[in-house]
C-alpha cells in the first residue's frame, strides 16, 4: 500500500452559497510532500476549501488538480472515493460501535484490501501513532488526544496521496495540542506526504507546516514561506 504523494494545484476557485461569494478566485499551489496550513477568521472559506479538495463539494468555478490529474472543473468532477486522500476533522468523527482497529481498518476494507495486508496495515499505522496497545478498545474507552490519534491512523493507513485536516486539534487542551502538532509534523516528514491543515492557531501552523496561507474575505491575503 505505497502510494506516491502529488503535488496539488488550485486555480480560480470560486464557491457561493445562496448568492454569497465565499470564495472568490483562489490559486494555490501546494508542492508534493510539503503541508500547506490554511488561517483566518472564523467564516471566511477555510472547510470550504477543504471540501472541495476533498470533493465532498463541487466549485462553481476554478480548477482543482492533484498530480497532475484534473479532479474538478467546469467538466469534470472526480468523487471523493476516487481522489485516494485522508482526512482528520475536529469532532474525531469514529464509529463508536467498531473498536480503535476496526475504525482503522475501516479504509482498507472499502478498497478490498485482503485481511492478512489489513491487519499488517492496522498494527503499523497503530504503532506510528503510538496506539499499538489500544487496538481492542472502543473510541469511548480512550481520551480525546487518543481518539484524535485513531483518526490520524485511520487517515494514513491506506498511503493516500492527500491528507487533509480541518483543525484536528482544536477540542484539546493547549499542551496537548502543542505536542501533537509536533508529532504529526514528524509522522507528515515520514511519510512524505502531502497535506492541507486548517486551523485557527498560528504557532500550530507555524510548527506543522512549509507555507502559511491566510485567507481573508475569500481571498488569498497572504502566503508566509518558511
Ligand atoms: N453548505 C453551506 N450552505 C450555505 N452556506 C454555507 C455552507 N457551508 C458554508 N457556508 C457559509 O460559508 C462561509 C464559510 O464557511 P466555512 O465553514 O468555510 O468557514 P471557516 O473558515 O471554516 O470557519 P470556522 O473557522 O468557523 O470553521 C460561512 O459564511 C458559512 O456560513
Ligand atoms: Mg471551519
Amino acid at each position: 500500500m505505497t502510494s506516491a504523494s502529488v503535488a496539488i494545484q488550485v486555480s480560480g476557485l470560486r464557491q457561493r452559497f445562496n448568492g454569497q461569494t465565499v470564495l472568490d478566485g483562489i490559486d494555490l499551489d501546494v508542492p508534493a510532500g510539503t503541508t500547506l496550513a490554511l488561517l483566518g477568521p472564523s467564516g471566511c472559506g477555510k472547510s470550504t476549501m477543504l471540501k472541495l479538495l476533498a470533493g465532498l463539494l463541487r466549485p462553481d468555478e476554478g480548477r482543482v488538480v492533484f498530480g497532475g490529474q484534473t479532479v474538478a472543473d467546469a467538466t469534470s468532477y472526480v468523487p471523493p472515493e476516487a481522489r485516494d486522500l485522508g482526512m482528520v476533522f475536529q469532532d474525531y468523527a469514529l464509529w463508536p460501535h467498531m473498536t480503535v482497529a476496526g475504525n482503522v481498518s475501516f479504509p482498507l476494507e472499502m478498497r478490498g484490501v485482503p485481511r492478512a495486508e489489513r491487519a499488517r496495515a492496522v498494527t503499523e499505522a497503530l504503532a506510528r501513532v503510538g496506539l499499538a496497545q489500544m487496538a481492542g478498545r472502543r473510541p469511548a474507552a480512550l481520551s480525546g488526544g487518543q481518539q484524535q490519534r485513531v483518526a490520524l491512523a485511520r487517515a494514513i493507513v491506506a498511503r493516500p496521496r492527500v491528507l487533509l485536516f480541518d483543525e484536528p486539534l482544536s477540542n484539546l487542551d493547549p499542551e496537548l495540542r502543542a505536542s501533537l502538532s509536533e508529532e504529526i509534523r514528524a509522522l507528515l516528514a515520514q511519510l512524505g506526504a502531502t497535506a492541507v491543515y486548517v486551523t485557527h492557531d498560528r504557532g500550530e501552523a507555524e510548527t506543522l507546516a512549509h507555507a502559511t496561507v491566510t485567507l481573508d474575505r475569500g481571498r488569498v491575503a497572504q502566503i508566509v514561506y518558511r
